[in-house]
């Protein structure tokens, strides 16, 4: 017999979003919080710059609102951008009475500036401010009695009623494969929240850690929830470009801060291609900077903060600073290498206020989700506020329907009876290098219809080659990943083949102007062919 758990709600993912939701619900509950890695395995954990909300008298939530909307050139959704903009305030003092200790100057919290915003308005723990919020999310988590976390648990696919042939469909649980023992284990609950993060890791070169492949995306997608607007995929103008620096993140806020881009011969460009030069959105400058390395044949090009005084910058930056210096590189003197990156998922599982998904009893939060804040693109420190006022507005939802009595199901054991040991796992790898690859060249900073089209024809392969082997062979958590990786990237194509216009982060030559009215990609799962094969 196969272990099964029940709980009030089970949290797939341990990020900013996961934490934030399972504090405010531990209270009313059991939890149960899944991280397919260990706890800090996330994005949250290497975020730098800091989060976004209006904390200074001399700004206002009128003017962080129209930053957001300019940023997500129009796309964005009003109600979703109020609500996450008039909620920043309150969700900060809550990250501060759990007693995360951010960059105090002269008896005040120091707020620094990033791409986008007409004010300072980032509030950061030094350049770690994702190590500062979650360790200090992850100790509260750790002692509270109602929640248990379970590392090293891959979440497999949602059950729902349907699945089990009962009527009246809901989410009811998910399977999770322990790698800790290789076993599947099932999960039964009256809420599950899907919090994985996003799925930058469909592209070659990315500031993400290895688990962002749109696992939630992939799973609500099997389970008949819709996702919108995937193909906004943010890229940082600004990861080091270093042969052992393998996707390092220069903070925005390096620029904020004074920090200038430099072509190879030392000269300024941003002023050539935005008036707010180094400090236009992210999409601008990522499309700048790919532009002047394709027209010199560069390999990277360069920021530079070395015309600051040595103490600002080490108090400031002290983990790019030491990272650089192992590297050999003395940022207080010299310019930094750098190049863009696959940075942030703008698309998502489309939720409403209170991170309610299509299908009854599943929730989205966090990256995973698409709320409508991001439009075509995220302004800089924008998500980690969107996970504490989303996850904290999911858990007052969720509180009200764990009144409800738990209903009496049995989730079946997971049927392993039919399928074998791997014996070519090296498909499982070149798949995986394979998509990242084509996703790159083809779906990346600037796309045409011919490269879409390339793209869709080779993820069509990929994903049949899939099916065959998740069919066959015992799961592990690479084929997982790489199943999902597939999936998200055909939705990802998908999306971008249905936007015929230049927006934001969609950038393709075929299509270079704005279409008059700004409208969503809605994808709909009906007739879609990858379904899960159990
Ligand atoms: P994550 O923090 O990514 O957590 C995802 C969790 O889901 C992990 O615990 C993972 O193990 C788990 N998971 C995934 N799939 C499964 C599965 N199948 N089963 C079980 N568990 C699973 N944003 C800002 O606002 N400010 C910043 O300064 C900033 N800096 C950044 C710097 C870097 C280098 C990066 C990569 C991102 C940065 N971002 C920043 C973006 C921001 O950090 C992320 O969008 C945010 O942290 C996402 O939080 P999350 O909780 O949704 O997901
Ligand atoms: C950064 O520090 O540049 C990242 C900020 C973000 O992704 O919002």
């Amino acid at each position: 017999m196969a272990i099964k758990h029940q709980y009030d709600v089970l949290i797939i993912g341990s990020g900013a979003a996961g934490l934030t939701l399972a504090l405010h619900l531990a209270d009313q509950g059991k939890i149960a919080v899944l991280s397919k890695g260990d706890l800090k395995s996330g994005s949250t954990w290497l975020a730098q710059g800091g989060i976004a909300a209006v904390l200074d008298e001399s700004d206002s939530e009128q003017k962080h609102r129209e930053d957001t909307m300019i940023a997500g050139s129009w796309l964005s959704h009003e109600d979703a951008v109020d609500f996450t903009v008039s909620h920043g305030q309150e969700s900060i003092q809550w990250l501060i009475n759990q007693g995360v200790p951010f960059t105090e100057q002269e008896g005040q919290h120091h707020l620094t500036k990033e791409g986008g915003h007409s004010h300072r308005r980032i509030i950061h723990a030094a350049d770690a401010t994702g190590k500062a919020v979650q360790r200090t999310l992850i100790e509260k988590a750790a002692a509270h009695p109602n929640i248990d976390l379970f590392e090293r648990y891959t979440a497999v696919d949602l059950v729902t009623r349907t699945k089990l042939r009962l009527p009246g469909n809901r989410c009811i649980g998910a399977y999770a494969l322990n790698g800790n023992d290789g076993h599947v284990e099932a999960f039964y609950a009256k809420g599950v929240v899907l919090a994985t993060g996003g799925a930058s890791k469909t592209y070659l070169y990315t500031s993400n850690p290895d688990g962002s492949t749109g696992d939630g995306i992939a799973m609500a997608w099997r389970a008949g929830c819709r996702v919108a607007n995937l193909e906004f995929n943010q890229f940082h103008p600004t990861c080091l470009y270093h042969p052992q620096a393998k996707s390092f993140l220069i903070t925005e806020a390096v620029r904020g801060e004074g920090g200038k881009l430099l072509l190879p011969d030392g000269k300024r460009f941003m002023d050539r291609f935005d008036d707010r030069g180094e400090l236009a959105p992210r999409d601008i400058v990522a499309r700048a900077i790919d532009h002047e390395m394709k027209r010199l044949g560069s390999d990277c090009l360069f920021l530079d903060i070395s015309h600051k005084p040595a103490e600002f910058i080490q108090s400031h930056f002290p983990t790019i600073y030491k990272r650089c210096m192992k590297l050999g590189i003395d940022i207080t003197k010299e310019p930094i290498p750098v190049v863009p990156a696959a940075h942030y998922t703008c698309g998502g599982v489309m939720t409403d206020e209170h991170g309610q998904t299509d299908l009854s009893g599943l929730y989205a939060v966090g990256e995973t989700a698409f709320t409508g804040l991001h439009g075509a693109n995220r302004l800089a420190s924008n998500s980690l506020l969107e996970c504490l006022v989303y996850a904290r507005s999911a858990a007052t939802h969720i509180a009200a329907e764990l009144e409800k009595p738990l209903e009496s199901v049995t989730i079946p054991d997971w049927d392993e009876s039919q399928v074998t040991d791997s014996d070519e796992d090296v498909i499982i790898s070149h798949n995986w290098d394979e998509l990242r690859r084509f996703m790159w060249d083809y779906v990346g900073i600037v796309r045409t219809n011919k490269r879409l089209q390339r793209a869709k024809h080779r993820v069509d392969l990929l994903l049949q080659e899939i099916s065959e082997y998740y069919s066959n062979y015992k799961i592990s958590k690479d084929l997982l990943e790489l199943r999902n990786l597939a999936v998200v990237s055909d939705l990802i194509i998908r999306s971008a083949m249905l936007r015929q216009e230049s927006r934001g982060l969609n950038y393709t030559l075929d299509y270079p102007d704005e279409a008059p009215e700004a409208l969503d990609t809605i994808l709909t799962p009906v007739n879609y062919q990858w379904q899960s094969q159990r």
